[in-house]
């Protein structure tokens, strides 16, 4: 059976498996938050981006959780990267007194001073952890080269339909990848797919409940969203049986090396410009 935990390399025990909170916000944030917390999830990712870091943190008070019993992972928006007090101001908004993992959210705008901010933080024991999203190989490269804590986890699309193809390169360097639209985005074609049906009919599992078992035999670590309770507690149900070989094998055969998301010039000027919620 596969662990539910990674050891990332600066020694902290992460999750595997995450509850994504993209795209909610107000009390259905709060409440899913705490649903997720009491029903099998122990990381919680947001974003400054995503607007919704007060409303997360009331979630995780909700719960009821002791701080420490769960993970938090948050995004540095690319407006703030040469921001004093970005992360100061994120503690408050998600009203902690230290963040488990925090991620440079795009490869954009002075990623540098970026990455040294969260440096500095991890350092005065705001952050536990520190890591990047969506970077190619050259950028980690350049962050590895002139910066002095390695990032410890990469987050990049991932699911069958594409391994997180463009971070197999983190492997050999230590880095863990998180895979965000694990499960394609909710893409029917991924979720029906005769594979992946074949495969869930012989455990008994959902389609969702096999892709991230999938992953979890890949050793990636999923974050998958969803507003509805059902699909939530549905989503966590995947350390209690373990994917053959065999049906590994058969899952790797869809891979159709193509992610639904594609980076463009005009996708990282329109990331390098949108501000969030809080901001101006
Ligand atoms: N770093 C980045 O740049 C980045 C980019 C995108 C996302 N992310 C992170 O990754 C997380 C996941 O991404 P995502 O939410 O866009 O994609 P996802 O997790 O792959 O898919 C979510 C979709 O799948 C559906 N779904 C969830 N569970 C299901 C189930 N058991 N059966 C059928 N459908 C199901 C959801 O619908 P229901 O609501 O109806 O369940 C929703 O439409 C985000 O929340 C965010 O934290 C990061």
């Amino acid at each position: 059976m596969a662990e539910s935990t990674v050891t990332l390399n600066n020694g902290v025990e992460m999750p595997r498996l995450g509850y994504g909170t993209i795209g909610q916000t107000g009390e259905q944030i709060v409440e899913n938050v705490a649903f997720a917390l009491n029903n099998g999830y122990d990381l919680i990712d947001t974003a400054n981006r995503y607007g919704n870091e007060e409303e997360v943190g009331r979630g995780l008070k909700l719960s009821g959780r002791p701080r420490e019993s769960y993970f938090l992972e948050t995004k540095l928006g690319p407006t703030l990267y040469s921001s004093q007090g970005a992360v100061e101001g994120t503690l408050k908004r998600l009203g902690v007194e230290y963040i488990d993992i925090m991620i440079l959210h795009h490869p954009v705008n002075d990623y540098i001073s970026g990455y040294r901010m969260l440096e500095r933080a991890c350092r005065e024991g705001k952050i536990r952890a520190i890591g990047l999203s969506n970077f190619p190989q050259e950028k980690v490269d350049q962050v590895l080269a002139e910066c002095d804590i390695p990032p410890a986890i990469m987050q990049v699309e991932g699911h069958p339909y594409y391994p997180a193809e463009n971070a197999a390169f983190c492997r050999e360097k230590g880095i863990a990848i998180q895979c965000w639209y694990p499960l394609g985005h909710g893409s029917q074609e991924l979720l029906r797919d005769p594979v992946i049906l074949g495969v869930g009919e012989k455990y008994g599992k959902t389609a969702a409940q096999i892709v991230l078992r999938w992953h979890i035999q890949m050793g990636f670590c999923p974050v998958p969203g969803s507003r509805s309770k059902g699909h939530i507690r549905e989503n966590s149900e995947i350390f209690d049986f373990a994917l053959s070989a065999e049906d590994m094998e058969r899952i790797g055969s869809i891979n159709r090396h193509e992610p639904f998301y594609k980076v463009t010039p005009e996708s990282l000027k329109r990331l390098a410009e949108t501000k969030c919620n809080f901001e101006e």
